[in-house]
Order: structure tokens, then C-alpha cells, then sequence
């Protein structure tokens, strides 16, 4: 076990004055400060030799004291023992030596939308690519078709489900983004159906403006044109208080970074971080661009080069890796992991979940696809399910267990933390607390 003592006390005011305590715990607290560093290999040229270094920054045998919403302590168990007594039944939570992680955090889905696309799940198995059916007018046009026809209720009722999905296997923050309206007002929709979502469930939502997603039917052949348009949205929606961050589409099939670049002088005009769809079926400089405007993350990646991988990690632009879309496009180039690593990128992993590419509402099937597809070790897949997909967010407060960060955190009925990223399709969640509320009790 690593050594606690300097963020703990025994000061008996403060032992006795947390809203909530929890007992008998494993942590894997992914905090710097009990010893995690998943690039520790790559620093120590495959030896982890640093005396310091914890996986998963495990602390076992532990204590938690949470206050207002944050977690105030951390200790060991016989530090936290003597000081039982002051306490509620209701305020104890014995974890019986079960294992706490962070809430889990799913940094890149498109959870909100209306309709689905089994159709062209089933063209693709007759033999259509994902390319020939947008150049038909399906794909991200066919349910840009469906999110403007429904109405908020349906989109709400339709996307709750894939929310409560992912509630249920520990994910205490989302990102969720539009793209799928590519109107003002559908845009203006579904970042509403996703603050709603955040406000039913108390959970964390981070919104992403994507626009910059497809070019709509009636702009065909006017990309440009579009585009302006998307420039002068933003500022509508942003002032509506719905956008917390600027996303986009780089690709052949949808935009160029020179046309990315316009939304994103705009994003930076008002303070919005950025993100990109970026090297997923090509390589046209998505990355590079993310780089040069200090962007939180470029995702997919699948076609990156190693130059523009040193630009990300110049400017500590998250990797998000999303393997739900490799695997339904049966996709076989690899991101480029090792040069990731070597170059000391922060990797998150992430559902993806949209109803196209990645109709995957199970953020632990993401994460165990992340080891069997991306060769991911098990510490890499939960370090990008917590505090690298809180990075991904500008999350300074989440994705890791650690005095001052926000109480959001999952209870496993697990062995050891690989567990989560082993099974598949079990789902061994035993409680979630958010903001210092368990959920099931
Ligand atoms: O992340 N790459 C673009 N956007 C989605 C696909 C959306 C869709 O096909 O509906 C993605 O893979
Ligand atoms: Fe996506």
C-alpha cells in the first residue's frame, strides 16, 4: 500500500464532521499523488522501477470522509475506525473490500438524436461501405432527417434510454454533442434535450457543438456557404448558455481544416474549447489543427502520422480512442498506440455512441474492446474512462479519487480492477455516488 499520511489527519473535528463515510475499501484512485503514472513505462524504457509507482494509484484497506459534495479525506481504514461511532448508519458505506474507482466518464458520444439505422447496419452486411451510403444521402443525413421531424419530448424520451444505459455501468459525466440537427433550431434542440438530460439525472454534461458535422441537403454543393452559417450559430447558442465546447468533422466526406479552421476562430473568438473528428478515414490534417488551436482532444485517429502526434502532445491534446467505431466499421488500421505512448499522449476511450458508426450504449464493452482491438493494457482503458477523459472535458475536478475532487464515484463487486475492462456483458456495479449522493443506496 502507498503511503497516505500527508493527505490525511486524525484531527478528531474533522473525522467526525463528513456527510459520508466510506469504510473497508480498495481504491484505484488514478491520482499522481498515490503513485499512478501511466506512462511510467515509456519514461523508464519498459522498466517501472520508480518505488513510488502504484497501478491504477491503488490504495487498499482505505477510508473515504466526503463533505458537501467532495471528497475531504482519504485515509486507511484503522485511521477511520476509532471514529465510527459518531456516525449514522446511513452515512456508513461498507465497500467490504470491494474496489471504488471514479465515476466513469464518456468523453465523446452523440447520445441525442432521434431514429436509428439498423437499415444500413444491414446494407453493410450486403455489402455497402459506410462511404457509399452517405454518398446516397444516408447516413449522418438520415438522422439528421429523423432529429428534425421529432419533437424535443421524443428526442428526450428516445436518448434517455441510452443515457440510463450508461447511468447504470457507472458514468457519472458525459459529453454529448449535436451534429444531427444542422439547422439552428435542431442544433438548438438537441444541446437543450442534453442539458434537460443533465438536470433529470444529476449527472455531468458537457455539450459539444458540431455542426460542423455534415453538410445538410439543402447546402449541397455549398459547403462554404454552409459553413458560414455555422459560424454565425454558434454565437446564438452559445450566449443560450449550450455549448461548452466547439466540435467538428475532418474528413473527405465532410469538412477540410480550412473550413474547420473558420469554425474555430470563432469557438476561440469566444473563449470555447475546441475538438475534432479527425483522422478516421483519411488523413487531412484534423489533428494538427486541433493542436495549433491548444484543442481538448482530437478523436478517432485511427490514420494519424507521428508528426502531428508530437504536435498533440505539445500542446496535451487527449487522444480519444473509440473502438465501438472501429469494431461496427470493421475497421483494421490500428491507431497509432505506441507512438501515442511514446510520445506520452493521454489516451481516452469512449463509446462513441451514435446510430451510425457505434450504436454502443456500454462504456465497460468500449473499454474491454479497447484492450482486445487497441492492445490497450487494462490501467490504460480505465485511466481514459476517468482521468484522461476528464482532461478530455476540461474536467480539472473529476476522473480521479483525490482530496478537493468532486465525490462522483462507482463501487465494483470485482477482485481487481482489470476485471472491469475482462467481463463482458456482466456488469458488476454495486453502487454510483454522484456529487456525494449513492444512487442506489
Ligand atoms: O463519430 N465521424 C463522424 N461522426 C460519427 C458518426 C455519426 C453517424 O454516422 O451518425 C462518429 O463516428
Ligand atoms: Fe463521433
Amino acid at each position: 500500500m502507498t503511503n497516505t499520511t500527508n493527505q490525511t489527519t486524525t484531527d478528531t473535528t474533522t473525522m467526525t464532521s463528513f456527510d459520508q463515510i466510506i469504510i473497508n475499501a480498495n481504491l484505484a484512485t488514478f491520482s499522481a499523488h498515490y503513485g499512478f503514472d501511466v506512462h511510467i513505462d515509456s519514461k523508464e524504457n519498459g522498466k517501472s522501477t520508480s518505488a513510488d509507482h502504484a497501478p491504477y494509484g491503488q490504495l487498499e484497506n482505505a477510508a473515504i470522509g466526503i463533505k458537501e459534495g467532495t471528497i475531504a479525506w482519504i485515509g486507511s481504514n484503522e485511521q477511520m475506525t476509532p471514529h465510527l461511532s459518531h456516525y449514522q448508519a446511513a452515512q456508513i458505506k461498507d465497500a467490504v473490500g470491494n474496489w471504488i474507482t471514479p465515476g466513469l466518464i464518456d468523453c465523446h458520444t452523440h447520445l441525442v438524436y432521434a431514429g436509428n439505422r439498423s437499415n444500413e447496419f444491414e446494407a453493410r452486411l450486403h455489402g455497402a461501405s459506410y462511404q457509399d451510403i452517405a454518398a446516397q444521402g444516408g447516413g449522418i443525413v438520415a438522422t439528421v432527417s429523423a432529429t428534425r421531424a421529432a419533437s424535443i419530448e421524443e428526442i428526450f424520451a428516445q436518448s434517455e434510454k441510452r443515457l440510463l444505459a450508461l447511468i447504470k455501468e457507472g458514468v457519472t459525466s458525459i459529453e454529448i454533442k449535436s451534429g444531427y440537427g444542422l439547422d439552428l433550431d435542431t442544433e438548438r434542440k438537441m444541446l437543450t434535450v442534453a442539458r434537460q438530460l443533465g438536470d433529470k439525472y444529476d449527472i455531468h454534461v458537457s455539450t459539444s457543438y458540431l455542426a460542423a458535422h455534415a453538410l445538410p441537403p439543402e447546402y449541397k454543393d455549398r459547403a462554404d456557404d454552409y459553413i458560414e452559417q455555422v459560424c454565425e450559430w454558434l454565437p446564438i447558442l452559445h450566449k443560450e448558455g449550450l455549448v461548452d465546447a466547439v466540435d467538428g468533422f475532418c474528413e473527405n466526406i465532410a469538412f477540410s481544416s480550412e473550413q474547420i479552421r473558420r469554425v474555430f476562430e470563432v469557438a476561440r473568438s469566444l473563449g470555447l474549447p475546441v475538438k475534432l473528428h479527425s483522422e478516421q478515414l483519411s488523413d487531412i490534417g484534423g489533428s494538427a489543427l486541433v493542436a495549433e488551436y491548444q484543442g481538448l482532444s482530437s478523436d478517432h485517429l485511427e490514420h494519424l502520422s507521428e508528426a502531428d502526434i508530437e504536435k498533440m502532445a505539445a500542446s496535451n491534446t487527449v487522444a480519444v480512442l473509440l473502438p465501438g467505431a472501429f469494431y461496427t466499421l470493421r475497421d483494421t488500421k490500428l491507431p497509432p498506440i505506441d507512438a501515442l505512448r511514446k510520445h506520452q499522449v493521454a489516451i481516452a476511450i469512449s463509446t462513441d455512441c451514435n446510430p451510425g458508426t457505434s450504436p454502443l450504449t456500454s462504456l465497460l464493452l468500449a473499454m474491454n474492446m479497447g484492450c482486445t482491438l487497441f492492445y490497450l493494457t487494462p490501467e490504460e482503458v480505465l485511466a481514459g474512462a476517468t482521468i484522461n477523459a476528464a482532461q478530455a472535458l476540461g474536467l480539472s475536478k473529476k476522473g480521479r479519487i483525490e482530496v478537493g475532487c468532486d465525490a462522483d464515484l462507482a463501487l465494483w463487486d470485482i477482485t481487481r480492477p482489470a476485471d472491469l475492462c475482462y467481463q463482458i456483458g456482466l456488469n458488476p456495479i454495486e453502487d454510483i455516488m454522484r456529487q456525494g449522493q449513492w444512487s442506489k443506496g
